[in-house]
């Protein structure tokens, strides 16, 4: 029997559920879909006439949301009604690192999924497909499944009878790129053991993507495939972060090894850019959740590997912040640092695990008075991010954590305000229009002897030192 789908409830109107249901309403005029979450700030916030307001910045999604909201894409915290209205329910919550208790520091924290299935095992009727979105650590989908499968169905009378299928659907979408990673997917993963079930969500994606790269597995390989899809991609940048220090110290140069490199097939050209440090709320997450499982099912020795990737990435925001001191006469103390770039990379108004968080941080215990640019991120970010002092349960650094303080920190959308007094000015994200800064009108504002750090690669070197300012550059051994 083919199972049809005509409204879908996606609970967590996050950074994953927001553009991942706008492409999937805008590509499916036909099916309505309910975005829920228990934020209500965040419904109101999609709702909001004033799209400048969209809780999520990616590029191409505000027109998808001028398309299709009160179209047949909505946003609500009306929990209870959708999940009873709906054929297929997407589970797109939080799932951060667990602070507390068994696994703190490394395991993830369910809490938000196990809501959401009991949640869709109190409010569902008839037969529903459930489908985690949300990045899991293999057999969640048990739990799911015991979950919906035990729970009282209160009104079960009136609902008619419940059933449920549960099905893996990780998603890989990149932010910002988020728009265009969905609707040109290099691959759909669908995790599940119900052909039919499986056939339905199938059935939506193939309106858009080529049935080709639609993957089907069972349920382990999906949930495992998501963690590892991250770790490899997160080892890469650790692995080319490493060579970044060699190349300072041989005279190589990073940009042309990372080139070298990629031009082999085997190794490929995408992903080899050295950088602070990766950021973003995944790749630490999911890869402390493979040292989690890995260590619970006694092998450490794979455990110790994918730890060294997080261990050079966080070796890589320190050493930064270390160059930077020493290049300033070895002290920092009242000079004037300014920061171009706090979100975790650019085109994206997320900062979560964001090298310019822990870079800033090193920097103002340093006593340094920070001025911090980013077009996209806002004041209030900015402050939470800096004062929320990371937990002791953040296993692995927590003898590094200091108290801050010392330092302090302005925020400002205003480019003219970065460069005036500055000692030193750090290009943290790669947002394009710090490329275009033009160096010699700026240089008669820093104090000399000014620095240009570009932890990413992007500056014209030859535009900061003609107009006679020092420059420093990731991975440039040229100057040995
Ligand atoms: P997010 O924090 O932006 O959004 C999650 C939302 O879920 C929040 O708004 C929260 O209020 C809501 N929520 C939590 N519990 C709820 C409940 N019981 N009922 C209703 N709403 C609830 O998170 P995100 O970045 O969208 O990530 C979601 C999942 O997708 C995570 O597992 C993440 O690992 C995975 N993922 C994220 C990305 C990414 O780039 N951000 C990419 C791929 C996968
Ligand atoms: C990542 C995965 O790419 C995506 O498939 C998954 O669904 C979610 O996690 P995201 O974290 O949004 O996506 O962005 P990504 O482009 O992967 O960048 C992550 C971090 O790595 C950023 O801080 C970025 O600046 C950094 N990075 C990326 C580098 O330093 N060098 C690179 O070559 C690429």
């Amino acid at each position: 029997m083919k199972t049809s789908i005509k409204n879908i409830c996606c609970i967590g109107a996050g950074y994953v559920g927001g553009p991942t249901m706008a492409v999937i309403a805008d590509q499916c005029p036909e099916i309505t879909i309910n975005i829920v979450d228990v934020n209500e700030q965040r419904i109101k916030d999609w709702n909001d006439k004033d799209y400048s307001k969209l809780p999520v910045f990616e590029p191409g999604l505000e027109n998808i949301i001028k398309r299709c909201r009160d179209r047949n894409l909505h946003f609500s915290t009306n929990v209870k009604t959708h999940i009873s209205e709906a054929d297929m329910v997407f589970i797109s919550v939080n799932t951060p690192t667990k602070l507390n208790g068994v696994g703190a520091g490394e395991a993830s924290d369910l809490k938000w999924v196990e809501a959401c299935a009991r949640e869709v095992a109190a409010y569902a009727s008839g037969y529903t497909i459930v489908v985690e979105k949300s990045t899991l650590p293999v057999k969640t989908a048990e739990v799911i499944k015991t979950i919906l499968n035990t729970s009282n169905h209160p009104s079960n009378s009136e609902r008619g009878r419940c059933s449920f299928d549960i099905l893996s659907n990780p998603e890989f979408l990149a932010e910002g790129t988020a728009i265009s990673d969905l609707k040109y997917p290099e691959r759909v993963l669908i995790g599940g053991e119900n052909q039919q079930a499986i056939q339905a969500l199938i059935d939506i994606y193939k309106r858009w993507v080529p049935t080709e790269k639609i993957i089907s597995t069972n349920t382990w390989s999906s949930e495992l495939s998501k963690l590892v899809a991250n770790a490899f991609l997160a080892q890469r940048i650790s692995s080319i972060n490493s060579i970044s220090a060699l190349c300072e110290v041989t005279g190589a140069d990073i940009k042309e090894v990372s080139s070298a490199i990629g031009f082999d097939s085997r190794i490929g050209k995408k992903f080899l850019n050295s950088g602070p440090g990766f950021g973003g709320s995944c790749f630490k997450k999911d890869i402390l959740n493979l040292v989690y499982l890995s260590k619970q099912l006694g092998l450490q020795s794979v455990a110790n590997y994918w730890e060294g990737v997080l261990e050079i990435n966080k070796w890589q925001q320190h050493r930064i912040s270390k160059i930077i001191i020493e290049k300033l006469f070895g002290t920092i103390s009242s000079k004037k640092i300014s920061i171009l770039g706090f979100s975790f990379k650019a085109n994206t108004n997320d900062t979560r695990e964001s090298a310019s968080i822990s870079i800033c941080k090193d920097l103002l215990n340093e006593g340094a008075l920070l001025c911090i640019h980013d077009p996209k991120v806002n004041f209030s970010q900015v402050e939470k991010d800096l004062e929320d002092f990371p937990t002791s349960q953040d296993k692995i650094y927590a003898s590094e954590e200091k108290k801050l303080n010392q330092g302090k920190w302005k925020f400002t959308k205003n480019m003219e305000e970065v460069f005036e007094g500055s000692d030193a000015v750090v290009v943290l994200t790669e947002w394009s229009q710090y490329s275009e800064i033009k160096w010699e009108n700026v240089v008669s504002k820093m104090r000399a002897p000014a620095w240009v750090f570009d932890t990413r690669s992007i500056l014209n070197s030859d535009s900061v030192i003609n107009s006679g300012i020092n420059y420093w550059r990731l991975g440039d051994g040229s100057n040995i």
